[in-house]
């Protein structure tokens, strides 16, 4: 008599590893409460046995770094601030995301380039169609396509109740220091930019109790596909 084997076939095992990696950002005005969902969706991901690369906007490498202390301090033009931010998201793109979801990593960043038109776009008011121009040379593909995440977390909150969370929290940036007026039309210009592509932008109503926020957050990767099987774990 023969005794099966004890481990599957080939065809029937699931795939440990994204083949081209994964791609989510999280989006949100300041205040939405986007940050301690960011690191426990990469510890998750990472007990589902992925390297995960966890990394911010604008920043993630030296230069970009560099350019973000400069962004978040320094007064400058509309024009000025949009194109520092798709400078540092160039080096970004090109020393970290693109080579590890070339490596099939999973990539986590806190914004990117939803956050440029909602805050350069909506919030200074400057030209959307300019920034689509920047986006589509700063981000463009080998195939001609632009580059975009797999899935969008937006955390859309009231920006009277985004202020509150935000008060007497720690001395605010250039940002956190604008008007109400400034994060209603940064709130708008994230609207747009979800209503332009709806497929891969998820609408986390962040003015939840935590725990229902997370949960909104795992059923968002799950339904968005993302959530590849790891060895021995249910999708
Ligand atoms: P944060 O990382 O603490 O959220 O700060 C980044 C700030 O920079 C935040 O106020 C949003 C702003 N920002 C832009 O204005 N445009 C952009 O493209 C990005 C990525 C961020």
């Amino acid at each position: 008599m023969t005794t099966l084997p004890d481990t599957q076939p080939l065809a029937t095992q699931s795939t440990p590893v994204a083949p081209q990696g994964v791609f989510i950002t999280f989006e949100g005005i300041d205040g939405a409460g986007k940050s301690s969902h960011i690191g426990a969706l990469a510890d998750a991901w990472r007990a589902r046995g992925h390297t995960v690369t966890l990394t911010r906007e604008p920043g993630g490498t030296p230069l970009a770094e560099k350019l973000r202390t400069l962004l978040l301090s320094d007064a400058m033009d509309p024009l000025s601030e949009a194109l520092l931010m798709f400078a540092a998201r160039r080096d970004h793109l090109t020393q970290v995301i693109e080579p590890a979801l070339a490596r099939g990593e999973v990539v986590i960043s806190d914004r990117f380039t939803d956050a440029t038109f909602a805050y350069q776009g909506g919030g200074r008011g400057f030209d959307w169609q300019v920034l689509q121009t920047l986006e589509n040379w700063v981000q463009a593909q080998p195939d001609g396509g632009t580059r975009q995440p797999d899935l969008t977390l937006w955390f859309d909150l009231a920006p009277a109740v985004a202020a509150q969370r935000l008060a007497g929290a720690r001395a605010p940036d250039k940002f956190e220091s604008e008007s109400a007026a400034f994060f209603s039309r940064v709130a708008a210009g994230y609207a747009r930019r979800c209503a332009s592509q709806p497929a891969r932008f998820a609408r986390i109503e962040a003015d939840q109790p935590r725990d229902q926020v997370w949960a909104d957050v795992l059923a968002a990767v799950r339904n968005h596909g993302c959530w590849q099987a790891s060895p021995g774990q249910a999708a």
